[in-house]
C-alpha cells in the first residue's frame, strides 16, 4: 500500500496545488436556497419545516419551533424522527447565551457488557434489529425540557400540527422509497407491518398515510406532557412491547430517564466561534480537534486538491483515533477533554502529519453502512435565537419495532455502544471500553448540531446533518468551505465531501467528487481511496446574509426550508 514514494512525490508536485476538475459533480448548482427576512427553518422534511415556520409566525420562538418540528418529524419522517429515539440540541440565544441539551438514549438497567456477543465473542445483529437493540428513549423528555426552559407558546399548541399530520398526510415518493427499502425488517414485527406496509410493501406515493395509534399517543403527550410517556399509558405499552420481544426496558428505566443540560464545546477557528455538542456526543470534541489541527496552517491548499484532501484526512484520522479511544458518557467515564481540546495538543498532532504521505492506522476490513436515517434541523427566529438539533433512531426505522398500540418506532441506538470493544460496529467504528455497554449509560454519538458566530460575534451559521461518523466530517467541511474556501452556504453544502475515521484506514469520497489526477495523486501518497455508495451526509443549514436568513437543504437527499 505504501510503495512508490518517487511517483508520489512527482504526482503531488504535478497535481497537489492544482484545482480539481469537479465539473462532473452531479450536485453542482443543485442546492436550492430559500431566503427569509425574519426567520428560517430547515429540516429533513418540507412539511416539518412548514410547521416550524408557522409556529415562528405565530410568535413562537426558536425553541417552540424546534419542539414543533421535532414532533412533526415523528409523523412525516418515520425512518428518523422519533419519539422512540433521542437527540441533541445546541442553542445560542439572541442575548448571546448558549447551552446544549443531551437527550440521548440510555442503556436499560438490565443491559450487560457482552449482551450482543455470540458464543464465539463476535457481535450479532441483536444490537441492530429487534427489541434488544432499543435504548431508553429520550426525545419526549428532551423536547419537553427544551420547551420548559425556553419555550413561549403553550405545549399543546406545539404538538397540534404533528397530530394533524399523524391523522393523515400525503406520502411523498422519498418516504415510499425509504419504507420500501426497509420493508423486510419492518415486516418482522406485526405492529410495524400494519403501520407502514400494505401487502408487504410501502404504500403508494400520493396516498394518504394515516397513523391513528401515533395520533393518539401524540394527543396523550399534548394533554399530559412527558409523564404519560415515561410513567403512564405509553410507558405501559412500551413495557408490554418489550415483553413481547424479550427486550429489556422496564417501567423503572422509563421513569428514571432524564434529559441533561451540558456546556457546549467552544471552538475558535480563524476568528469564527463554533458551539457544538459535548459528550455524550463525540461530535464537538472530534470536530474541534480537526479545526484545531488545520487552524495551525497559515493558509490551506485549494478546494478539491490532493494537498487539501491529504491535510483534511490526516486531521480527521487523528481526531477519530482520540474519539474512539477516549470518548464516552461523561457521567460514567473520565475523559482528558482539556488536553484533547488544547492548542498545544493540536500542534503536537499537526507536527506528526507528513508533508506528502498518508500515516497509516492499523488496517482491517469493515463494513460501513450507507444508510442516512438520522435527521437534523436548524432554526433561527426573528430575535436571532438559533436552535440546532440532530435526532435519531440510529439506522433507518431504528430497531424496526413499532410499539404496539403506540404507533411509534423504537430506536436501535444500543449499536452505538462498542458492543464488542475493539471490533467494528455498524459504521465500521472501532471503539474501546470507554464506550462499552453498561446499565444507565449513554452510548457515544457522532451527532454534531452546531452554531457558528462570525468574527464580529454575530450569529452566522446553524448547521448539522445525519450520517453516522460522517456527521462530524460533513459539518466540519461545510463550515470550512464557508470560512476557508469563501463559498456561499449553498455552494458549501453541495460541494463534494470526503471522510476519514481512522479505521477502516480509507478515505471515502463521493462519486465524481474528486478528479482522477487527484485520486491518482492521493493513492500514490499511500491512501486507500474508496468511492462511497450514496452520499456523505444530508445537511440542513442556515446562513445570515445581508438579505436575510438563507436556508439550505442539502441537494443530496433533501428536506425543505421555510422562512418568512
Ligand atoms: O448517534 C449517532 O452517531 C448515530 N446513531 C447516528 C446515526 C446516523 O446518523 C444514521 N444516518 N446515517
Amino acid at each position: 500500500m505504501h510503495t512508490r514514494p518517487l511517483l508520489a512525490l512527482s504526482l503531488v508536485a504535478a497535481c497537489g496545488g492544482s484545482r480539481a476538475s469537479v465539473n462532473t459533480w452531479a450536485l453542482a448548482g443543485k442546492a436550492a436556497p430559500v431566503t427569509g427576512a425574519h426567520a428560517m427553518v430547515v429540516s429533513g422534511h418540507p412539511l416539518a419545516s412548514a410547521v416550524g415556520a408557522q409556529i415562528l409566525q405565530e410568535g413562537g420562538n426558536a425553541f417552540d419551533a424546534a419542539v414543533a418540528v421535532g414532533f412533526a418529524l415523528e409523523a412525516v419522517l418515520p425512518e428518523a424522527g422519533n419519539i422512540g429515539g433521542g437527540g441533541f440540541l445546541v442553542y445560542r440565544d439572541s442575548a448571546g447565551g448558549t447551552g446544549a441539551l443531551d437527550y440521548r438514549e440510555t442503556a436499560p438497567a438490565a443491559a450487560t457488557h457482552d449482551m450482543y456477543l455470540d458464543s464465539a465473542g463476535n457481535p450479532t445483529e441483536r444490537s441492530i434489529t429487534g427489541h434488544l437493540s432499543a435504548g431508553v428513549p429520550g426525545s419526549v423528555a428532551g423536547l419537553y425540557e427544551a420547551w420548559k426552559a425556553h419555550g413561549h407558546l403553550p405545549w399543546a399548541r406545539l404538538l397540534a400540527p404533528a397530530i394533524t399530520l399523524a391523522d393523515g398526510h400525503v406520502l411523498d415518493d422519498q418516504r415510499r422509497r425509504s419504507i420500501e427499502g426497509e420493508r423486510q425488517r419492518l415486516a418482522l414485527f406485526p405492529a410495524s407491518a400494519s403501520q407502514f406496509l400494505v401487502n408487504g410493501h410501502a404504500p403508494a406515493a400520493g396516498s394518504t398515510f394515516r397513523q391513528p395509534d401515533l395520533a393518539r399517543t401524540l394527543r396523550l403527550i399534548a394533554d399530559s406532557g412527558p409523564d404519560v410517556f415515561y410513567r403512564g399509558q405509553i410507558a405501559d405499552l412500551i413495557v408490554a412491547e418489550m415483553k413481547r420481544g424479550r427486550g429489556l426496558i422496564t417501567k423503572a428505566d422509563l421513569a428514571g430517564y432524564r434529559a441533561k443540560w451540558r456546556t457546549p464545546i467552544q471552538i475558535d477557528y480563524r476568528g469564527y466561534r463554533i458551539y457544538s455538542m459535548p459528550p455524550a456526543s463525540s461530535g464537538g470534541v472530534t470536530m474541534a480537534e480537526i479545526f484545531n489541527i488545520l487552524g495551525g496552517y497559515d493558509s490551506l491548499p485549494p478546494f478539491g486538491s490532493a494537498r487539501y484532501v491529504h491535510l483534511e484526512a490526516e486531521a480527521m484520522r487523528r481526531a477519530f483515533i482520540d474519539r474512539n479511544q477516549w470518548l464516552g458518557d461523561p457521567d460514567f467515564v473520565k475523559m482528558p477533554l482539556e488536553r484533547l481540546l488544547s492548542a498545544a495538543y493540536a500542534a503536537q498532532l499537526r507536527a506528526q502529519i507528513l508533508p506528502d504521505r498518508a500515516t497509516p492506522t492499523p488496517a482491517f476490513v469493515a463494513k460501513v453502512t450507507e444508510s442516512s436515517q438520522t435527521t437534523h434541523y436548524s432554526v433561527v427566529d426573528a430575535a436571532g435565537t438559533a436552535v440546532s438539533v440532530t435526532t435519531t433512531l440510529n439506522n433507518g426505522f431504528g430497531s424496526a419495532v413499532t410499539v404496539t398500540g403506540g404507533g411509534f418506532l423504537l430506536n436501535d441506538e444500543m449499536d452505538d455502544f462498542a458492543t464488542a470493544p475493539g471490533k467494528p460496529n455498524m459504521y465500521g467504528l472501532v471503539q474501546g471500553e470507554q464506550n462499552a455497554v453498561a446499565p444507565g449509560r449513554r452510548m457515544l454519538s457522532a451527532m454534531t448540531p452546531s452554531v457558528v458566530l462570525d468574527p464580529a460575534g454575530k450569529l452566522f451559521l446553524v448547521v448539522g446533518t445525519p450520517g453516522g461518523p460522517t456527521i462530524i466530517t460533513s459539518v466540519y467541511q461545510v463550515i470550512a468551505n464557508v470560512v476557508d474556501q469563501h463559498m456561499t452556504l449553498a455552494a458549501a453544502v453541495e460541494a463534494p465531501r470526503i471522510h476519514q475515521q481512522a479505521l477502516p484506514d480509507v478515505v471515502f469520497y463521493e462519486r465524481n467528487g474528486l478528479s482522477q489526477p487527484v485520486l491518482d495523486s492521493l493513492r500514490a501518497m499511500g491512501y486507500t481511496m474508496q468511492e462511497r455508495h450514496g452520499y456523505s451526509g444530508d445537511i440542513s443549514a442556515i446562513e445570515r446574509t445581508p438579505n436575510g436568513w438563507v436556508g439550505v437543504p442539502d441537494p443530496r437527499y433533501g428536506g425543505g426550508a421555510a422562512g418568512y
